[in-house]
């Protein structure tokens, strides 16, 4: 029997937003490889003989290092074995997806990609926060706040000089340095939305300006994961 890998996207956080396709994978998998932001509760899709691992980020528990992720989808799969990697949202987007594919294909394993619902879109969207509405928004940039190397990415300062929806990913542990970059661009009053733990029943969510946001986000305690988005589209959220 030929081993392979599929890429999941386990959407958001409610275990309810994932693909059907998705569940079908989990209930073939042999081995279940999966992250910290994919709900526990898809496990139960998995059969009994299904080996499941944490390979995630979370504090206080040892991290599985990419390469060994890598060389468990292979090992696995050279056995024989459906190896599924369940990852928060979409597989592809900001996750790592893609490497992990292609090392897989490079060794010789088939694979398939599942996409997600991303957190990018449903956790604005479950609140009721559009990323384009006609006449306040005509675009939206996705962005990731830190990069590889931890440093804020450079596309911050461009999106912010657009009129665009800005949504950063993974922006939290830079939200001052993104204030400032906004401040420079004479937007310190542009509405800005914080949500952590979107879709989930632990979710927070604050709306303020650039101004006013860290205070907030500071009295709310929060932090990752959380979803930022900036822009005029943030005023609908007024009118509910
Ligand atoms: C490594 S990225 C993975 C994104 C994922 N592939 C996707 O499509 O949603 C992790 C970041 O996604 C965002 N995120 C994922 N799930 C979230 C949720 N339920 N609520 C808020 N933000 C979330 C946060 O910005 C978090 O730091």
């Amino acid at each position: 029997m030929k081993g392979k890998l599929i890429l999941v996207g386990a959407g958001p956080g409610d275990p309810e937003l994932i693909t059907l396709k998705g569940v079908k994978a989990i209930e073939s998998a042999d081995v279940l490889l999966y992250d910290a932001l994919a709900n526990e509760v898809l496990l139960n899709y998995a059969s009994n003989s299904c080996i499941k691992k944490f390979v995630g980020k979370k504090p206080s528990i040892h991290q599985t290092q990419q390469v060994d992720i890598n060389k468990l989808i292979v090992e696995y799969a050279q056995k024989g074995k459906t190896v599924v990697r369940l990852k928060g949202g979409d597989p592809y987007l900001f996750g790592r997806g893609h490497e992990e594919q292609v090392y897989a294909r490079e060794n010789g394993i088939d694979t398939e990609v599942i996409p997600g619902v991303s957190s990018f879109y449903a956790v604005p969207e479950v609140n009721q926060l559009p990323l384009t509405r006609r006449g306040l928004s005509e675009s939206f940039w996705v962005l990731t706040g830190t990069t590889k190397d931890l440093e804020l990415a450079k596309d911050i300062r461009r999106a912010a000089e657009s009129d665009a929806t800005i949504v950063v990913l993974m922006g939290m542990n830079k939200l001052s340095e993104i204030c400032d970059i906004f401040k420079e661009t004479e937007k310190s009053q542009t509405l800005i939305t914080i949500i952590q733990n979107g879709t989930l029943p632990s979710q927070k969510i604050v709306k303020g300006t650039i101004e006013s946001i860290q205070n907030l986000v500071k009295r709310a305690k929060m932090s990752n994961p959380a979803i930022i988005v900036i822009g005029e589209v943030n005023q609908v959220l007024e009118k509910l």
